[in-house]
């Protein structure tokens, strides 16, 4: 019996087990706030409906112990939809220690330290909850349109996104090896196989910012498509979006509501979303008083502004050559940019997604390579894939958190994550 379905169990009587998340008594009741996992109840426990030795137990119960409820399911007697248990028999699996998560207000280094009990906060569960439906739309969303699942190796004898940020272990006689930071080009392998894939999992970044966008381990979305071109990616990552963002508001309303999130400006996201190029991009910035040149990528602030008078993120696409990915291809129109996109959300949540067109011709893409001075060899691979059967093909990725951040409305990533890891911060 969980509390999600209280409402099938209207007069009945019925067993629920959780956690006391908040308690007061008025000397011959007991109002137990029950957490079951699956959602909050209140309990009522009447002197009168218990032994003198059951009641002197019952005020044992503290914060965070951990209990079993039995008694009838009422409907709240003002709110419609809302039940409780009236409590008349109860088993303690324990009674908690002094917890030390209060109502006054923490500093996010104390609750950050805390996050194996912080997790358990309404707040936190809201959040975990989105993000859990978030995962769950995406891979319905991929199955309905003839994608599978491809898991990519996290052990990577190689870069997919640039030799900075790379996390690296030494790995047998081998050599080095490192953590993968996107499963993007094995995908480009396993699409030549199944045409359109996805994969989902952990992703790392030795990042050296310590930005509210920036964790070092985050999980990272990627799909790919065979026989999709610039404009069918970013109409699939439009696609997707307004799908994850439909499914959250049609079975997550309670938690964004617990997260005060403004529901309404999630409702105003529709098609189509915005498209700009870098390039004008550059120039709208500059009139506004940014000191952004033609060839910079765009800070956090550029982001807020760029999206802060419309209703629905925005891709910026056609990027300056030298700052994007070796794989991504060149504009035919104009060879100096890119056919890749960033999709920036609103509200100040900036890029959540990363994506582009893959150069699909063997000698340009060699000479790419070796023009980033790329090890050649750990990419012969990959270069292989423009020898036998190569196609035109596209894909993207999302940043889960950032995602998660965006539709819940909170402000720093690290609480989308249940165990964040940052550049100073790797416990608990
Ligand atoms: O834009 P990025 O770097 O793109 C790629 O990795 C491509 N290989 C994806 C692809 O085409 N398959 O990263 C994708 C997304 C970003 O838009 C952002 O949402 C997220 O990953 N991201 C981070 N999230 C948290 N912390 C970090 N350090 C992140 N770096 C990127
Ligand atoms: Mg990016």
């Amino acid at each position: 019996m969980f509390i999600k379905n209280l409402e099938k169990y209207k007069n009945k009587e019925t067993t629920l087990n959780g956690w006391i998340y908040n308690l007061r008594s008025s000397g011959k009741i007991m109002f137990l706030q029950l957490r079951d996992g699956t959602g909050f109840c209140q309990c009522i426990l009447n002197k009168k409906d218990v032994s003198e030795e059951k009641w002197s137990q019952a005020q044992k119960i503290t914060l965070e112990s951990s209990v079993e409820l039995t008694g009838t399911i009422t409907e709240h007697p003002k709110n419609k939809n809302e039940f409780e248990l009236q409590v008349k028999d109860f088993k303690i699996y324990q009674i908690a220690a002094e917890y030390p998560i209060g109502k006054k207000d923490h500093g996010p280094e104390f609750l950050l330290d805390n996050r194996h009990l912080w997790l358990r906060s309404k707040k936190q569960w809201a959040i975990q909850q989105v993000r859990d439906e978030i995962i769950s739309a995406t891979y319905d969303f991929f199955h309905e349109n003839n994608f599978i699942k491809i898991d990519s190796p996290i052990l990577t004898p190689n870069a997919c996104e640039g030799t900075t940020t790379l996390f690296d272990l030494k790995y047998f006689d081998l050599g080095k090896a490192y953590l993968s930071q996107s499963g993007q080009l094995y995908l480009e392998a396993a699409i030549m196989a199944h045409s359109r894939v996805f994969d989902f999992g952990p992703t790392f970044r030795a990042e050296k910012s310590k930005t509210r966008r920036h964790l070092t381990e985050f999980w990272m979305m990627d799909a790919e498509m065979a026989f999709c071109d610039h404009e069918c990616n970013m109409q699939m990552q439009e696609n997707l979006i307004l799908y994850i963002i439909k499914q959250v508001l049609k079975n997550k309303k309670p938690e964004l509501e617990i997260l005060e999130r403004d529901i309404s400006k999630l409702e105003k996201i529709k098609a189509p979303f915005g498209r700009i190029t870098h390039n004008e991009v550059v120039k709208k910035l500059q009139k506004s008083g940014s000191k952004i040149t033609a060839k910079d990528d765009l800070g956090a602030e550029d982001e807020t502004l760029l999206t802060k008078d419309s209703d629905v993120p925005i891709f910026v696409e056609k990027w300056p050559k030298e700052i994007k990915a070796f794989y991504m291809k060149r504009d035919p129109e104009n060879s100096d940019v890119v056919l890749g996109s960033d999709l920036i959300a609103t509200e100040g949540h900036g890029e959540i997604i990363g994506g582009s067109q893959r150069e699909d011709d063997y000698e340009v893409l060699k000479a790419r390579i070796i023009k980033e001075k790329l090890p050649l060899k750990e990419f012969e691979w990959y270069l292989d894939l423009r020898k036998f059967g190569s196609v035109p093909h596209s894909g993207f990725g999302y940043g889960l958190e950032r995602l998660t951040g965006w539709i819940t409305g909170i402000h720093h990533i690290r609480e989308t994550i249940p165990f964040p890891r940052m550049i100073n911060r790797l416990k608990p």
